[in-house]
């Protein structure tokens, strides 16, 4: 009984906490401060962000939640279902990786991420380890393409989650059903067992109070006295949920395994591209089990890389050796001596902030990325999806 109510007022000072800091931050007034600020607000180079809260979310998954480090530098506004890059520098590394934001857009007041650890992943087990309440993070600003556009999107969306990839979606039903919007939401989640799947009892509570939202947890690995769906998201357990893929729109958010099976059951089911839209969590676990990889390259593999880029005012041109099946950015980031900075953000190939100039040689990209045909032409690859095949030279300062 002691502890039921102890555990009561840990949770009140919580939402007391929550809503001081709600109620201390105002939308920046806009109007009043110019143009150039506001579009400083949106588009910020940088935010510092200082963390608040951290809460298990399951036994490998934490939320973070952060507010601004800077008093009078509100956080950048967002649209729900994009994500911000968080930077870090460990152990002499500085590098960074994307997480979606969870939390509803209409809070100006902080930003919450959901970070899952990666088997040996270097920044999620930095995250989950070793950041604290009170420590201050860099962040970009907020980016992304996955978020609801009523023109293009109509009124019927499928959310297609797997595992922590639910965590746009949990930011656009928050903005949903806090905007009371006239959609109709059909989200399949699948994970591996119920302990995996985040955010439960908020899903079924939105489930529960609106009936423009339905739910469907599909559970790989269950336990046998799991009642709910099991298996993979097939074609089958879609249509048994939408019943039609007419005048549906997808958006699918996992990891690339989830991504190829969902997009080929979707094909199966006639669905076109144009209305689905996918985020890939993170490049592959083994890049020499992707189709097209040349398979005399293996792990032990390693080429030469001749960098050229300004320090100082003045052109460098040093040469590392890198291995053949490590993203490229991620090679040029841990060579430490060189302390170069990439612009990036979603480092799966899809923003070209990382866009580099290849001078020479023969590099692997990932097939699902699609580079801008003036990109292609002018030589300019992304290093965040780029392995290296042969020794390469490539030149930073042409970006
Ligand atoms: C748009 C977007 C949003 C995302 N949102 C979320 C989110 O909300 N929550 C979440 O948990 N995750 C999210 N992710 C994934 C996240 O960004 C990271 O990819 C994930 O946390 C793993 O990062 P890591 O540094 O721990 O792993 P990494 O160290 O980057 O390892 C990932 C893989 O990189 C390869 N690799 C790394 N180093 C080497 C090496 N030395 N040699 C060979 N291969 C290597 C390996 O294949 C490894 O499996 C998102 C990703 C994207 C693109
Ligand atoms: S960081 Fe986005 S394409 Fe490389």
């Amino acid at each position: 009984m002691e502890k039921e109510i102890m555990n009561d007022v840990k949770k009140y000072q919580k939402l007391e906490k929550l809503k001081k800091i709600r109620d201390e931050v105002q939308p920046i007034p806009w109007y009043f401060d110019g143009l150039e600020s506001l579009c400083d607000r949106i588009h910020p180079e940088k935010q510092l962000l200082q963390v608040t809260d951290i809460e298990e979310l399951s036994k490998d998954t934490k939320l973070f939640r952060f507010i601004s480090a800077k008093a009078n530098k509100p956080l950048a506004p967002f649209r729900a279902g994009q994500y911000i890059g968080l930077i870090v520098e460990i152990d002499g590394v500085r590098t960074s990786r994307p997480f979606s934001l969870v939390s509803s857009p209409n809070l100006y007041a902080y930003y919450e991420l959901g970070v899952k650890r990666k088997e040996n992943g270097f920044v999620s087990n930095y995250l989950l380890d070793r950041l604290k309440v009170g420590d201050i993070i860099e962040a970009t600003e907020p980016l992304g393409e996955l978020y609801y556009n009523q023109i293009f999107h109509g009124k019927n969306l499928v959310f297609i989650a797997g595992g922590s990839g639910i965590t746009p979606f949990i930011s656009m039903l928050r903005n949903i059903t806090e905007h009371n919007l006239k959609l109709n939401v059909w989200l399949l989640f699948g994970c591996l067992s119920e302990e995996d799947i985040l955010f439960k009892k908020e899903l079924d509570d939105i489930q529960s109070r609106r009936p423009n939202v339905k739910i469907q947890y599909i559970l790989s690995e269950p336990r046998a006295d799991w009642n709910g769906a099991r298996g993979f998201i097939t074609k089958d357990k879609i249509l048994d949920e939408i019943n039609t893929v007419k005048d549906k729109f997808f958006y699918i958010v996992g990891n690339r395994a989830m991504y190829s099976f969902i997009q080929e059951q979707l094909n199966e089911l006639n669905v076109p591209k144009f209305r689905t839209i996918f985020e890939l969590y993170g490049v592959p676990d083994d890049v020499t089990e992707v189709i097209g990889w040349p398979k005399n390259i293996t792990a032990l593999d390693s080429v030469k890389v001749f960098v050229d880029f300004i320090q100082q005012g003045k052109k460098i041109h040093e040469t590392i050796e890198v291995s053949c099946t490590e993203p490229l950015l991620n090679s040029l980031e841990r060579e430490k001596s060189l302390r170069l900075i990439i612009n990036n953000g979603c480092r799966s190939g899809a923003c070209a902030l990382c866009r580099t100039k290849l001078i020479s040689g023969t590099i692997f990209m990932l097939p699902e990325v699609k580079m801008r045909e003036i990109d292609q032409e002018f030589g300019f690859i992304h290093p965040c999806v780029s392995y290296p095949l042969t020794d390469i030279h490539i030149d930073l300062s042409l970006a």
